[in-house]
């Protein structure tokens, strides 16, 4: 049997930048017009967030379509009457506690199960530090957590870990607290917070410095204004698509309008290093954020070495990256991604134990992963424990000829990618 691909296709909108589109939306001074929006439910959380605190934010279309979102400004967000429940969504929780940290009152963010596992406290540390408070309503660094806004004062602050919720969350207490504020991150991770408040007129300055790279906004002190902003396609789901592609035996994929910001496509220069035919046509700018339609071919692969420096760039990918190496000649040794144990759960494990429960040859590191790769068919049940790019990385192994695997809640892909296991059979339907 081999797996023929053909197909012109597009992604949903980026995840990343839905939320602050919409956050940002909810700050600014006027009436916003967003499209191309994540329709998943990580975003649909945001949504509700802001909604719960007075924003009058409308339903996230289905298909992408323009919605108008009234700003409240800097100042208007109002105490909302229950706690605001974040859903599985960490970066709604960790950003909105950013723009909670300035605001003259208090409320209370919690989750689902897999979030409230998650550590708060690489977030709560910093806001403190600005002067918000948090009370830890359940277990230590968990959430519920209450917070109270007030007055904040400025912060230098030096980021243990490369993450864009830490970055953005500091930045976003800066903006709406109007007090100047400093990341360092040992890497540069996801910069579309910075992107968004330059096209916005925010003074953003961005280099390496000693320890890192270094990113800084000085009190703001006006409005923001109002956005208008087309979402390109999020290359995290653009990956599940392009590795089907390149695991096929015949044809080309064509994925249109995905967003190549670099700090987001770690993932195919890591594979295109194991030897990916991808090409990045059409190169364009969006809304301050570079969009390609990718070009993609089956393709012989090797395994690969990938270490702490590549990380932050591929950090939602890795799980696809290690179904890719499961299909690889030879070994991949993935290092210095320890971070992948406290995402929407324990990617490391999970990774490693369903492999192996499929009959592949996966190792688990301390922080990473080794996997040897091999044709032999890969057979079973596995669990995708809530999270989102587990079910859809192994529903993509699941898609190829001679494999046969059953996922326990293929549901959860809605978290990012709606309508993800649908899109999927129509792609590999070309099995012969
Ligand atoms: C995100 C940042 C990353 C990423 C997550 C989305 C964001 O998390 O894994 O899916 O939108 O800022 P970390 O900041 O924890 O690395």
């Amino acid at each position: 049997m081999k797996l023929q691909i053909h197909g012109d296709t597009r992604v949903p909108g980026d995840k990343s930048i839905t939320h602050r589109a919409l956050m940002f939306a909810a700050l600014a001074d006027g009436e916003s017009r967003l499209s191309g929006l994540l329709p998943g439910e990580d975003c649909r959380s945001t949504a509700a967030v802001l909604r719960a605190l007075g924003c009058d934010v409308p339903d996230l279309p289905h298909d992408g379509a323009e919605i108008r979102v009234p700003g409240r400004g800097l100042e208007g967000l109002h105490r909302p009457s229950a706690a605001l429940d974040c859903g599985n969504s960490g970066t709604t929780a960790r950003l909105m506690m950013g723009i909670l940290a300035s605001r003259p009152f208090a409320c209370t963010l919690t989750g689902d199960e897999s979030l409230r596992g998650r550590p708060m406290r690489r977030v709560t540390e910093p806001l403190r530090a600005m002067g918000a408070h948090f009370h830890e309503a359940g277990e230590p660094n968990r959430l519920p957590i209450e917070v109270t806004g007030g007055p904040l004062r400025a912060l230098d602050y030096a980021s243990p870990t490369a993450s864009a919720q830490v970055k953005s969350a500091v930045l976003l207490a800066g903006l709406a607290g109007n007090v100047p504020v400093s990341v360092t991150e040992p890497v540069l991770s996801r910069d579309h917070t910075e992107r968004m408040l330059t096209s916005l007129g925010v003074a953003v300055e961005s280099s390496e410095a000693e320890g890192g790279w270094r990113v800084s906004v000085a009190g703001h002190g006006r409005p923001l204004p109002a956005l208008e902003l087309r979402v390109p396609g999020d290359p995290s789901s653009a990956a599940f698509l392009a590795a089907l592609a390149l695991l096929a035996d015949d044809g080309e994929l064509v994925i249109r309008d995905v967003c190549i910001n670099p700090t987001r496509t770690g993932f195919f220069r890591i594979v295109e290093r194991m030897g990916a035919r991808i090409v990045l046509a059409n190169p364009r700018t969006r809304g301050g954020e570079p969009v390609a339609d990718l070009v993609v071919r089956p393709s012989e692969l090797r395994g690969a070495e990938v270490g702490a420096a590549e990380v932050p760039a591929a950090v939602d990918e890795i799980p696809i990256l290690a179904v890719l190496a499961a299909r690889a000649s030879g070994e991949t040794r993935i290092t210095g991604a320890g971070e992948l144990r406290v995402k929407e759960t324990d990617r490391i494990a999970a990774i490693a134990g369903n492999l192996r429960a499929l009959g592949g040859d996966a190792e688990e590191l301390e922080d990473g992963l080794v996997i040897r790769g091999s044709d032999r068919p890969l057979r079973g049940r596995i669990r995708a424990f809530g999270d989102h790019r587990i079910a859809m990385a192994f529903g993509v192994l699941g898609a190829l000829p001679g494999n046969e695997v059953e996922i326990d809640d293929p549901a959860v892909a809605a978290v990012s990618f709606p309508g993800f296991f649908e899109r999927l059979r129509t792609l590999s339907g070309g099995v012969r």
